[in-house]
């Protein structure tokens, strides 16, 4: 199973767990974690999520070959928003996720690796952690919000400079931007961003689901119309000889050439 799930000690813990793929999220995997997510929510027992990885992977984001399926049976479902799609489900529901979400940055952290972060509430970064949002060298553009509120979180001029050139966050520079809390030694970021989701079970519940939820207001909205028309354009750049190119350049190991677009 590559998406592990445990409840303890009133932390419902989603770990990624396809090692051999640095990671990298599926259909069903995205499933997985959604319903990890509803059933947490519905769990009185459980005052936060903790999402973790492996060690030196968080997650190397979406799988390449999916996305290059996906791109050749018509391109629906990234980020679209449509609630029966396994990766729209994921995003809606972890972006309307009521209790706290707390994330083990445990390596790298690739494409919604990265933009998960933005709707999460703690997050804690290996110090051998890198962090990224290539879509644009995919020949894809921003999802989950991340057009939005990557600009917010660290102003146009960086943002542009990670989400069009696509140039790695180090753990520094992910707290520095606000992506993250604190940068962890690596094998210490688990048991940290586990006893901070702990903290929870001390608090009272209804007031930190209240708080959460007043902090997120001002902007739901405004998130999930950008969660559905970011979804919209991605599932058209998925058809693209340009996505297509990038993705079996990946898939062949070599250097995507774009000269000929
Ligand atoms: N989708 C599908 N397969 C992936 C993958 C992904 N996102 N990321 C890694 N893999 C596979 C590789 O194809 C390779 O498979 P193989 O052993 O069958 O050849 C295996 O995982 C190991 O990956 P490799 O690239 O050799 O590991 P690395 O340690 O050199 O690099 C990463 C790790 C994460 C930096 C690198 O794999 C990477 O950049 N992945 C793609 C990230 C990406 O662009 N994701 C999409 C974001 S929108």
């Amino acid at each position: 199973m590559s998406i592990k799930t445990a409840v303890l000690n009133g932390v419902a813990t989603i770990e990624i767990a396809r090692p051999e793929k640095k990671n990298a999220l599926t259909q069903p995997m995205y499933t997985a974690m959604a319903d990890a997510l509803d059933a947490a929510a519905d769990d009185p027992a459980v005052r936060a999520v903790l999402f973790t990885g492996q060690p030196g992977i968080f997650t190397s984001g979406n799988d390449i070959e999916d996305f290059a399926a996906r791109g050749r049976s018509g391109g629906e479902g990234q980020g679209s928003g449509v609630i029966d799609s396994p990766v729209g489900r994921f995003l809606l529901t972890l972006a309307r996720f009521p209790k706290p979400v707390v994330v083990a940055v445990t390596g790298a952290a690739i494409g919604i690796g990265t933009t998960m972060l933005l709707h999460s509430d703690l997050v804690y970064v290996s110090d051998e952690a890198r962090l990224a949002m290539p879509f644009v060298s995919l020949g894809l553009v921003p999802e989950f919000a991340s057009s939005l509120l990557v600009p917010q979180l660290m102003g146009g001029r960086r943002a542009a400079e990670k989400l069009l050139l696509g140039e790695p966050i180090t753990p520094e520079q992910a707290v520095e931007f606000g992506l993250a809390n604190a940068v962890i030694p690596a094998a210490e970021v688990v048991n940290h961003a586990r006893r901070m989701a702990e903290r929870f079970n001390a608090l009272p519940p209804g007031a930190v689901r209240e708080a959460k939820r007043l902090m997120r207001a001002p902007q739901r909205e405004l998130v999930e119309q950008t969660i559905q028309a970011e979804g919209r354009i991605f599932g058209e750049r998925l058809k693209t000889p340009e996505a297509m190119e990038a993705f079996m350049a990946f898939l062949q190991k070599r250097k995507p050439d774009f000269s000929k677009f």
